[in-house]
């Protein structure tokens, strides 16, 4: 059980054993460390209810928690606080369970196996900023709701399948004809493609879509067309589908490579094209039982609801050339996924500016029946801004791609680096240690990423943040590299000790310092819980931050190598594990990896 947990539990025992509802029973943190680590605050609600004194209540209820060991001091203060310093034994008790436990006190719940959706890129653009949250807040989810034992699947879902894939192929109609695939014969346009027998890789795609966009938008002839070719696509058609096959296949190779380097992990490579086999029986089903109805030409669900706030227009399954649209493929996408994996929950993790889209969907859904038994989630996010505070744009006011944003952060890091190197600080580890130019490169990129992963994750889901590399990757402040660096210090002086022959001994809490590492670490499993509740990984990058501070004064109020016995290093030396292990599996939960030496 959780430090917090045990406590509320004492707490819930003493007001019932004063004859109190037991509800407002909780302990919060205290509002100052010298009035010990918790307080309670439910006398004075509950006063007010009851009629009663709220002092008399409380003092009541401290009687009671005094009998117990769990405390070393209960007080009540002003009109009726409870606050509440932990016992010394219970702290280290908590410290020494924790230390012993690889998933570091992290409660496991009753499994569920939840579905994550994040990345989504479209076939044929390369990665840009409008994916780095999804991507890295994803990851997070993923790997939080996989640390408390849920069976997570994560998936891509790339947009395959839509208008855009009719763009290009009109597009490359134009610019390579003689291509097999365009060939009258059905045999010779079904010929398998690669890069090699196209002629052409990424980077024509990169010049090529927006130029089929540009064209779509201007010639209502070009659009007409694409839309036809979308349909020919959807419909089988042998030499669009083999031109489809191998450009989904260029791009999700070079997508790929930046999947990797944000260190993020996708157990389903799917897309929307992957639901095409369900659509028309879906739609069959869904006009026979009259969900979805004709609407001058298309096909519509209607989402509306009496108690709508908001007008709530109607889903659109398909215009009138009956080609799917986005909401299509994602309806199509619960029932298969629903029918494969039984989820309990699936979790889009895509732009707050897509929530009217996923309302409409999951509504459909609900009504056609299609998840009684999973709940949907939209975990939306605000968008990555320039200085100016509107999405973020290159200078020159194109779309970021995000290989550079990550290069530049890296290119930032290594100058940060550098400079740490020349200006040598503090008795740790220092870039010095890092020699070759091999390793050099190494701790670069995973300080640059780790910065912009951080920089993302601690910023609360909903809101948008300024983008801000020099920021990022700054060693002070609330950034990846200062919480990097404080594991890899905790790990130095750990294989310092060890180096020595020093061992780790049973945990005492003595010093203020030490209780208030003790309690911070004793936080994590309640911090990972409510990260979770919320998908909410900015709680976790606070906390992990938080920690690494907490660590900072220990270290300067309680001398670890020089402690003055060997009781006291060895204690000290199991709280520096903890703290290492704590704030390790923090950073891997924000999918950051921490270097082995900085
Ligand atoms: N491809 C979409 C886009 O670029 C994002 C996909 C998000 N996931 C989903 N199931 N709709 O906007």
């Amino acid at each position: 059980m959780s430090l917090a947990n045990e406590i509320n539990q004492l707490l819930e025992n003493a007001f019932a054993d004063c004859g109190l509802p037991t509800a407002l029973a909780r302990a919060t943190r205290a509002g100052r460390p010298e009035w010990g680590e918790l307080q309670c605050n439910g006398a004075l609600s509950l006063a007010k209810s009851l009629g009663r004194q709220p002092r008399d209540l409380a003092m009541a209820v401290a009687r009671k928690l005094r009998q117990g060991a769990a405390f070393d001091a209960v007080d009540v203060a002003g009109p009726g606080f409870i606050n509440l310093k932990l016992s010394a034994r219970l702290l280290a008790r908590h410290a020494l369970d924790q230390l012993a436990d690889p998933a570091c006190g992290i409660v496991q719940q009753s499994s569920q196996s939840v579905i994550i959706d994040y990345g989504g890129p479209n076939v044929a653009k390369p990665l840009h900023v409008g994916h780095l949250r999804s991507l890295v807040i994803g990851e997070s989810l993923r790997r939080i709701l996989h640390a408390q034992g849920h069976r997570t699947i994560s998936d891509v879902h790339l947009g395959d399948w839509g208008l855009q894939m009719g763009m290009l192929i009109g597009q490359i109609g134009r610019d390579y004809p003689t291509l097999s695939c365009f060939a009258d014969d059905p045999e010779v346009a079904a010929a398998e493609l690669s890069e090699s027998t196209l002629g052409f890789g990424m980077l024509d795609l990169q010049r090529l879509y927006p130029q089929a966009a540009a064209a779509c938008r201007e010639n209502p002839a070009r659009m007409a067309e694409a839309r036809e070719l979308t349909a020919a696509l959807q419909a089988g058609h042998p030499g669009c589908l083999a031109l489809w096959r191998a450009i989904r296949a260029i791009s999700l190779a070079v997508q790929q490579q930046d999947f990797a380097a944000l260190n993020v992990h996708f157990d389903l490579l799917l897309g929307e094209s992957d639901v095409q086999p369900l659509i028309s029986t879906m739609l069959a089903d869904l006009r026979e039982r009259g969900i979805a109805v004709e609407s001058e030409g298309a096909l519509i669900v209607e989402v509306a609801e009496d108690d709508d706030a908001h007008p709530m227009p109607p889903l659109l399954l398909t215009k009138s050339d009956g080609a799917a649209l986005y909401a299509t493929t994602d309806l199509a996408t619960i029932l298969a996924r629903t029918r494969i994996n039984r989820p309990a929950r699936i979790i889009y993790v895509v732009d707050q500016r897509q929530a009217l889209h996923f309302e409409q969907v999951f509504r459909a859904a609900r009504r056609a029946g299609y998840a009684s038994e999973v709940e949907l989630i939209h975990a939306g996010f605000g968008t990555v801004n320039g200085p100016d505070g509107k999405p973020y744009k290159t200078r020159e006011g194109g779309v970021a791609l995000l290989a550079d944003l990550l290069a530049g952060a890296v290119g930032k890091a290594r100058e940060r680096l550098d400079a740490m190197a020349q200006n040598e600080h503090g008795d740790f580890a220092t870039p010095q240690n890092v020699s070759t130019q091999a390793e050099t490169e190494q701790l670069a990129s995973l300080v640059g990423i780790g910065a912009i992963k951080f920089a993302d994750l601690s910023s609360y889901r909903l809101s948008g943040y300024n983008f801000d590399p020099e920021r990022m990757v700054s060693f002070e402040g609330k950034t990846g590299p200062y919480v990097q660096y404080a594991c890899v210090r905790v790990t130095s002086i750990l294989s310092r000790a060890a180096a020595q022959g020093l061992a780790p001994a049973p945990i005492r809490v003595e010093a203020a310092a030490e209780r208030a590492l003790a309690f911070e670490c004793a936080r994590f499993p309640d911090v990972v819980a409510s990260a979770a509740a919320n998908l909410a990984p900015n709680e976790i990058a606070d906390y992990v931050f938080n920690l690494a501070q907490t660590f900072s004064r220990f270290y300067l109020d309680c001398p670890v190598l020089a402690a003055e016995d060997k009781a006291t290093q060895g204690s000290r030396l199991s709280l520096c594990a903890l703290t290492r292990n704590v704030l390790g599996k923090g950073m891997e939960l924000l999918g950051i990896v921490v270097p082995e030496k900085m």
